[in-house]
């Protein structure tokens, strides 16, 4: 889940009518950027103030540097209905734990761990929620984990969770999301640079614990803001594995659904999605993107490494996707087909309501630590990572035959597929041109159309229909089948390999 830009009311009077005024008229509001980077230093101020706030949603707990890093317990829940798996319920490891993690000054990173209902030999997949800040269990228990929650706090298996296809990990990242806490504030992290080491580091420890599963292949996955984890994991594992650092992790690929990757390209789409969908006018089309170039520039100021201009750009930018909220009304951005309800336009109050039960709390081993579905002070951490863009690492892992699936439901607007789409085909690499020139297939389960597929060599792009921001929740069987056939290398099938489609 990414969640909507904070602060938006404020820079919204800040900014739009600022940046709309034309620069050909000469008004006392041409001094928007000094007010613009004003702002934006206000923002970073506030992150070092952190008032009142001295440790990350934890108590103090007394650091014994004997104890294990990792500490893992299996977990027995009880589960209704049937799991439709061979291996007995009561074989089936399903497991919850703590990592110290290494390289910080006393974070812990809390995961779920779901051996795979099908086969030990599955592939092991960890799955990344966004926000930044949102945890993992919103996927897990909404989407694609191997139980749902019943209003009564029971859980159901799910017909389609992805541990049926693999050994599944949900981990809350970065620290202070979730039940990952530290009681140290030095570390918050700021970027992906953090946020990608430390993931480093878990994975390390997990495969160091569960080493029978070293040799399975290995696959990242996740969301929205996990656009920018994923690659950076990514990244960060193929670097690992070249210089020999640790051990070799069987990385195959890495899958990113409604993302954020590349800002510059996806913040340009946004009204021209809006208009396609019908959600403003052709002249709130054309005001709205008078305000691209300022964004634009700021990103590019930002680059890999800026500051004051990321958190600019980030201002100027979010009040494009803040103007089409505006005037679309009170449409749920994450599934334009709906409105928005709660704090992150869906109800999900259940997964609070279970996971702060004492009983689940103490299954967990998570003591006395509320659990928060989103965390404010991750996300405004984050707000120079925002803008920065992840293409550029891509081509490489690519070159290397490390398969890249980028899917994205059709209604979502936040990270809507359009955007997605356009990154996707300008990327440079050596297949790009193959990849343009790929006819587009369609992608069915049950002789149904589910979904847009364009794919060549180690890249696919996938269009998931009748869908919004959460593919497995909205399209859960679809969404399964994608992942297994692409962890098979057969995402698109034999007779539509010359056929074509309409995206
Ligand atoms: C809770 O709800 C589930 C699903 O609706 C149902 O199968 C189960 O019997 C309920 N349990 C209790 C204790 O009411």
């Amino acid at each position: 889940m990414e969640s909507r830009p904070r602060h938006y009311f404020f820079f919204l009077v800040l900014l739009l009518p600022a940046s709309l005024s034309s620069s050909s008229n000469p008004n006392p509001r041409r001094a928007y950027p000094r007010n613009l980077f004003r702002s934006a230093e206000s923002l970073i101020r506030d992150l070092n103030l952190l008032p009142g706030i001295q440790q990350l949603g934890a108590e103090i707990e007394v650091k014994d540097p004997l104890s294990p890093r990792l500490v893992e317990r299996r977990l027995d829940l009880r589960i209704l209905g049937e799991s439709g798996s061979e291996i007995p319920v009561e074989q089936l490891g399903h497991h919850a734990g703590y990592y110290r993690l290494e390289h910080t000054h006393a974070a812990k990173m809390f995961y779920f761990f779901f051996e795979s209902r099908g086969s030990s030999s599955d592939p092991v997949v960890i799955w990344l929620s966004g926000g930044p800040g949102c945890s993992s269990e919103l996927a897990l228990f909404y989407e694609n984990g191997p139980f749902k929650i019943a209003d009564n706090m029971s859980l159901i298996w799910n017909d389609y969770g992805w541990d049926k296809v693999s050994n599944i990990i949900f981990v809350d990242q970065p620290t202070g999301t979730g039940f990952s806490y530290s009681t140290d504030i030095r570390d918050l992290r700021y970027g992906e640079k953090g946020v990608s080491d430390d993931l480093y580091d878990f994975l390390q420890a997990f495969f160091k614990e569960h080493s029978h599963f070293l040799k399975n292949d290995f696959y990242i996955t996740g969301e929205s803001y996990a656009g920018h984890y994923i690659p950076a994991a990514a990244e960060r594992i193929y670097r690992g594995n070249k210089e020999k650092e640790g051990l070799q992790l069987n990385l195959k690929g890495f899958a990113i659904g409604n993302g954020l990757t590349d800002p510059a390209i996806q913040y340009g789409a946004y009204a021209d999605y809006a208009l396609e969908m019908g959600i403003i006018s052709q002249r709130a089309h054309t005001s709205i993107t008078k305000i691209y170039p300022l964004c634009e520039l700021g990103i590019k100021l930002c680059g890999s490494s800026g500051v004051i201009s990321c958190a600019a750009s980030y201002v100027v930018c979010n009040s494009i996707f803040t103007s089409i909220l505006l005037l679309a009304g009170n449409i749920n951005y994450y599934d334009i087909r709906k409105e928005c309800e709660g704090s992150l336009c869906y109800d999900f109050s259940n997964m609070e309501k279970f996971l702060n039960q004492d009983s689940v709390r103490n299954a967990l081993g998570v003591g006395n630590r509320k659990f928060v579905s989103c965390s404010p002070l991750v996300y405004e951490a984050m707000v120079t990572d925002w803008m920065k863009n992840f293409e550029v690492g891509i081509p490489a892992l690519l070159e290397d035959g490390i398969q890249l699936l980028i899917y994205a439901g059709e209604y979502d607007l936040i990270c809507n597929w359009l955007g997605n789409v356009r990154w996707v085909n300008s990327m440079e690499w050596s297949g790009s041109q193959l990849f343009n020139e790929a006819p587009l297939a369609p992608f069915t389960v049950d002789s149904k159309e589910a979904g847009v597929l364009k794919t060549s060599g180690p890249l696919s792009f996938l269009k998931m229909l009748d869908a919004g921001h959460m593919v497995p929740m909205d399209q859960p069987k679809a969404a399964l089948e994608m992942l297994r056939r692409w962890m098979k290398g057969s995402l698109i099938e034999e007779q539509y390999i010359t056929a074509a489609a309409v995206m």
